[in-house]
């Protein structure tokens, strides 16, 4: 105890042993003490200042400007109040009293969390075995791409064993109703709030504690503490904030709707995608049945999970066996088409890699890729040129994976390739030929993970010979499949292309 040389009092004053005094106690309401330095303190503005917030990526600017510095994104910046953060700091430059106090990792026992079956066996395997109870889930897609009616059927079958809220911002109830009698759900359990304002939510969930809750979507919502209009990054990510916190308070588990832009981003995308702790995009062909959900980040299992569902008119169904889905039997082997095994999550499939090379009229010929990572593309091509000894100067090349599926893996390089040449040459291959690898860029083939699933996996559907690097080749073999080992470009396209 010192005495306070401001006020005298005999309490709470911190030295500093270089300085002799640099703090001096601050009551706070509640009557805990903090230190703080006078002249900080002095200094405090007394009224909110406003900040200028990026729409796109969330970053806080003193000054308004066209282009935003940090993502490039332009016309975004807009002016907002700046409030510190509901969830974030306290807002002086002080050291709280009596901080919390450090465990020793070893000591912690690790809490096993409970999961809950959606009855959709798909997306608990988004999700890494079932939905983790007090966990925030993010489900991100295209507007009309079956966000709603996943959660609908999840609800569902959910709301049988536990309570489930359902906070519709876009739809009136009677809209979401309609929705359930067309896909033949019952909706026992699910109670539904059409609502926008988060703190009133809130306060209705609090009321009810609900297992689940669903938010569709987090765009709609907006805080009374923001100006803001609803859909903006401020109001996104305070919305979010309350919600995640209300989240772990509760033990909720919570799925969050998010819009995808025009650009592929969620507005606010950096802000959401930390905050929760599961992100699940949806993918697929616009037009075509096919619907994809993609765990890009997940606290608890595996990302780049993919779940594999048919939209039909009852509604999203499962499909248990991808790989038969996404191979196209064609009735003669055609050019430029080529099966590959890819590996994404924890299971492989099997999927057709169709390219076309054509003569270009363009002096920059066009590289498009359609599941493809585009520059990974021309990388290749120039691969192939020196170390395959085939030119594409003067050729257009376009590559496709058939079915909307997005290969994130480098285990396609050798299809793609392979695809390439057998399209400018105009050489068939083998319907019962698959292949995988990496290249690298001295044109050898490196191995990629989990080798002997993907053998697996391509006998299964009726492979008979495969194409794959030396180091992936399993000792025993596997029955009925003609393993062919290759360490280098060149050995690869002796193999199929000659
Ligand atoms: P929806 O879940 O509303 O999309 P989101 O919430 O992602 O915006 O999906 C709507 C689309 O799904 C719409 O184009 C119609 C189609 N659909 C079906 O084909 N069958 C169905 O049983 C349902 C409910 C929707
Ligand atoms: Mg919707």
């Amino acid at each position: 105890m010192k005495i306070c040389v401001i006020c005298g009092q005999k309490s709470h004053v911190i030295f500093c042993d270089r300085f002799a005094l640099i703090g001096v106690h601050l009551r706070q309401k509640n009557d805990s003490y903090v230190i703080g330095t006078s002249v900080l303190m002095t200094k405090r503005p007394s009224k909110t200042r406003n900040v200028y917030i990026c729409n796109a990526c969330g970053v806080r600017l003193p000054k308004w400007s066209g282009q935003c510095p940090d993502c490039g994104a332009w016309n975004l910046v807009e002016e907002a109040p700046d409030l510190p953060a509901v969830t974030g700091r306290s807002g002086h430059t002080g050291i709280a009293a009596g901080g919390g106090e450090a465990v020793l990792l070893a000591a912690v026992s690790p809490q096993e969390h409970t999961r809950l079956g959606s009855g959709i066996a798909e997306l608990d395997r988004v999700l890494g075995g079932g939905l983790v109870q007090g966990s925030v889930v993010l489900i991100g897609g295209d507007p009309g791409i079956g966000k709603s009616t996943l959660l609908l059927q999840a609800c569902a079958s959910l709301g049988q064993g536990h309570p489930v809220l359902y906070i519709s911002g876009e739809e009136s109830p009677q809209q979401v109703s309609l929705r359930a009698r067309r896909l033949g759900l019952a909706g026992e359990g699910v109670r539904l709030l059409p609502e926008t304002c988060i703190e009133r939510v809130l306060a209705t969930a609090a009321a009810e504690r609900p297992r689940i809750m669903v938010v569709d979507s987090i765009q709609t919502l907006h805080t009374e503490l923001l100006q803001s209009a609803p859909g903006s990054v401020s109001q996104v990510r305070e919305t979010a904030a309350q919600l995640v916190r209300f989240a772990k308070q509760a033990d909720t588990s919570i799925f969050l709707v998010g819009h995808v832009t025009k650009e592929g981003a969620l507005a606010g995308p950096r802000v959401l995608e930390h905050m929760v702790d599961t992100v699940l995009y949806f993918e697929g062909e616009a037009g075509g049945p096919l619907r994809l959900i993609r765990s890009t980040k997940n606290r608890f299992g595996a990302v780049n999970e993919l779940g594999v569902f048919a939209m039909t008119d009852r509604g999203l169904r499962e499909v248990p066996n991808p790989s038969a889905i996404f191979l196209s039997r064609h009735e003669s082997s055609v050019s430029g088409s080529l099966v590959m095994v890819t590996r994404e999550g924890t299971r492989p499939l099997m999927v057709e890699v169709q390219a076309l090379v054509d003569e270009s009229p363009l002096a920059n010929p066009r590289r498009v890729t359609l599941g493809l990572d585009q520059n990974r593309l021309s990388m290749l091509l120039a691969v192939l040129h020196r170390h395959g000894g085939v030119a594409m100067f003067d050729r257009d090349v376009f590559v496709n994976v058939v079915g909307g599926v997005r290969i994130t893996e480098t285990a396609a390089d050798l299809a793609v390739l392979l695809a390439v040449l057998s399209s400018y040459r105009d050489h068939p291959l083998d319907a019962d030929l698959a292949v995988f690898g990496e290249v690298g860029l001295s044109g050898e083939i490196r191995p990629v993970p989990n080798g002997p699933d993907r053998l697996r996996e391509a006998a299964k559907h009726g492979i008979r010979r495969v194409i794959v690097p030396t180091a992936n080749v399993p000792k025993p073999g596997i029955e009925g499949l003609d393993i062919v080992r290759v360490k280098s470009l060149h050995e690869a396209i002796e193999a199929v292309l000659t």
